[in-house]
């Protein structure tokens, strides 16, 4: 069985990713029409690249948006959760020998106390973000099940992760069960909302480009819209 998780299932799993988020970014970026989502896209490039990159940015830092300032509770979670969920799979040491094995692409490994204190602020935020599900009613009424399948496998290699990591009951079982759900959240990104991880980029840059030209980033200039 982990010979079968590391080997061909690894490299399904990998190649759905890569390749299903390849199309989608091409899905996405064939999408776009300037007529209809109303951006200029083209027509003020330094401006737009200006608002796409300046959106993005201020995304990525911890109550850097007005939108993380106005619930400083839900940007911790979402922050606690997600340092541990981009820095973990590439640089928790377990999976840099895992990459160097497979890829022959070496990354710095993480000191092992940070990679806990890593691990279980991601576990500890998930169940908040559970919870903001199930109890915030204006988020309550936007949520199909679907929302909290994505958050299930995304909490899964974490909890097994962790599971392994401390023995807790048979070592190989739960590092199999760790791949498998690794492998099964890889596949579902191109499928489900986690296309947000590549596509966050994407969205963040098509907006911050709105804001960058028509709604107010060129304010006090000629231009005409
Ligand atoms: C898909 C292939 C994956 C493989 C082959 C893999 C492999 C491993 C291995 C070998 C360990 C070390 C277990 C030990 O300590 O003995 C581990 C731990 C861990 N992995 Fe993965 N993993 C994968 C995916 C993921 C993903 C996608 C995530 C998170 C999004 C993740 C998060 C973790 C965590 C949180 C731990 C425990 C961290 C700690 O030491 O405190 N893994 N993994
Ligand atoms: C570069 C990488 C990533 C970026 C920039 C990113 C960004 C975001 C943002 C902006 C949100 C929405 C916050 C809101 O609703 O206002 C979000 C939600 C979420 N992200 Fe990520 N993310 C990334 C990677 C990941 C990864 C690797 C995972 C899974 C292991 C993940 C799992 C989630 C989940 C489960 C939610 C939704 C929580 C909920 O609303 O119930 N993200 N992410």
């Amino acid at each position: 069985m982990h010979d079968l998780l590391t080997g061909v299932f690894f490299w399904i799993a990998l190649g759905v990713c890569l390749i299903g988020m390849l199309a989608r970014f091409i899905m996405y970026f064939r999408g776009l029409s300037w007529q209809l989502d109303r951006v200029a896209y083209t027509s003020h490039p330094a401006a737009g690249v200006k608002g796409a990159v300046r959106s993005i940015y201020k995304w990525l830092i911890p109550f850097g948006t007005y939108g993380w300032r106005t619930q400083p509770f839900i940007a911790v979670a979402f922050f606690g959760f997600h340092i541990g969920a981009v820095l973990l799979p590439f640089f928790l040491l377990g999976h840099t020998l895992f990459l160097k094995e497979k890829l022959g692409i070496s990354f710095i490994s993480l000191n092992a106390t940070v990679a806990d204190g890593l691990a279980w602020a991601a576990v500890i935020s998930a169940f908040f973000l559970v919870l903001r599900r199930l109890v915030l009613p204006e988020v309550r009424i936007m949520t199909t099940l679907q929302d909290y399948f994505i958050l299930l496998i995304s909490i899964a290699p974490f909890a097994t992760g962790l599971l392994a990591r401390y023995e807790i009951g048979n070592y190989s079982f739960w590092l199999n069960m760790h791949i498998f759900c690794g492998e099964l959240l890889l596949i579902a990104i191109p499928f489900t909302k986690l296309s947000h991880v590549f596509l966050f980029f994407a969205s963040r840059a098509q907006l911050g480009m709105d804001f960058g030209i028509k709604r107010g980033g060129m304010k006090g200039t000629k231009m005409a819209w």
